[in-house]
């Protein structure tokens, strides 16, 4: 990549402004990185990643590296960060996050091929019935077999049921769906299998934690159609429990149907894993302790629960520090005041939600 020299200048001096701003951090002082606790209940814990985030923060890359033994890519390996028209690849920044974690033996989860976000607009706009399931295997064909090899797991399909589009057998209603047929995750499968052999194969989604009206109907649609799918012999072997928690959420997380819904999926020969973790505080106090306390109060709760279930095999934050959390742009408090969702802060320091996790790895069951 071709840097001009003004580039160049604006870089140095927003790195001189992070470095008079960011304040030494205290996470030299957690004796106990998270991926080690983890690792001693043969757990992985690890976060999602964007590389600009190691050139806003001098600190984050070294948290990073000391927190984490796996990472998903936040963007850099969707469909429209990779491609803008129909078959025109660019792998560089994918590539890099790669080959820094493997440099640093960090594993990475692949995320994701197929969504119903994040598809360039060239894409949706060339999708028919006639083009959708050419569209499809191609995108899984050169994105899976460009990183063979490489990859822990991929997120097959992510985020594919939701009860709002009201149909029985609880599929999301997506261009996927419209233009490849019912049978569309099933051929995902198939043909991330067969372009990348190595990768665990799993199916990410959203809300299954939650023991609502809502979260009810996702599990049982999934159970039904994993039933269907492992009798058919699809090679899928991990569910991906996303978790974006919502502190109001509290009185439907980590109940007896959800640890029996993780029970199922066990049964299956399921590997589970959470990967999107963190706590939405928009409707907690302003008072940072308060928030911080209560924050931690989701994640000792949630994790509890998670961690009784010996086919639980990682965990992941979606961030670790509170700088660098999505929810501040997704759900930003309506007092304006920053967002604390993750366990560090913004200053990469540990908060009460660290301690959280920290505790729950070190009661968890041992994994074996
Ligand atoms: C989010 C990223 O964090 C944002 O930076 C991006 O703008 C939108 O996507 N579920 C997923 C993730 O599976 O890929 C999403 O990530 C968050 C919700």
């Amino acid at each position: 990549m071709k840097i001009n020299r003004r580039d160049f200048t604006s870089q140095l001096g927003a790195l001189a402004l992070a470095r008079r701003f960011w304040t030494q951090p205290a996470f030299a002082d957690v004796s106990s990185p998270l991926q080690r606790l983890a690792a001693d209940k043969g757990l992985i814990f690890g976060s999602c990643l964007a590389l600009k985030y190691f050139a806003q923060s001098p600190f984050y890359q070294q948290l990073f590296l000391e927190q984490c033994d796996v990472a998903t890519p936040e963007i850099h390996m969707k469909w429209s960060a990779l491609s803008s028209q129909p078959g025109v690849y660019n792998f560089e920044t994918a590539d890099s996050l790669v080959t820094f974690c493997l440099a640093h033996r960090i594993k990475v989860r692949g995320h994701t091929l197929v969504w119903h976000d994040a598809v360039p607009t060239s894409v949706l706009a060339a999708l028919s019935p006639a083009t959708g399931q050419a569209f499809m295997t191609e995108h899984i064909r050169k994105v899976a077999g460009h990183f063979a090899g490489q990859l822990y797991s991929w997120d097959v399909v992510n985020e594919v049921l939701d009860p709002g589009s009201q149909r029985a057998d609880g599929l999301r209603d997506t261009p996927w769906l419209q233009n490849c047929g019912v049978d569309y995750i099933e051929t995902a499968f198939r043909c991330a299998a067969a372009a990348d052999p190595m990768a665990m194969l799993v199916w990410n989604e959203n809300y299954l934690e939650l023991s609502n009206g809502f979260g009810r109907p996702k599990r049982s649609a999934m159970l039904t159609l994993l039933d269907k799918m492992l009798a058919g012999g699809v090679p899928i072997q991990g569910i991906g429990i996303e978790a974006h928690l919502q502190a109001e959420q509290a009185g439907v997380l980590g109940d007896e149907s959800y640890e029996a819904f993780l029970a199922e999926l066990a049964g299956r020969g399921m590997k589970i894993f959470i990967t999107e973790l963190d706590v939405q505080d928009f409707t907690l106090p302003a008072d940072p302790q308060a928030r911080d306390q209560a924050v931690a109060g989701l994640y000792r709760k949630f994790l509890t629960a998670t961690l009784r279930q010996p086919a639980v095999k990682g965990i992941l934050t979606w961030g670790l520090a509170d700088c660098f959390s999505w929810i501040a742009g997704y759900r930003p408090r309506q007092d304006g005041l920053p967002v604390r969702p993750l366990p560090f802060d913004a200053e990469c320091k540990p908060k009460a939600a660290y301690y959280a996790v920290a505790e729950s790895f070190e009661s968890a069951p041992m994994r074996t």
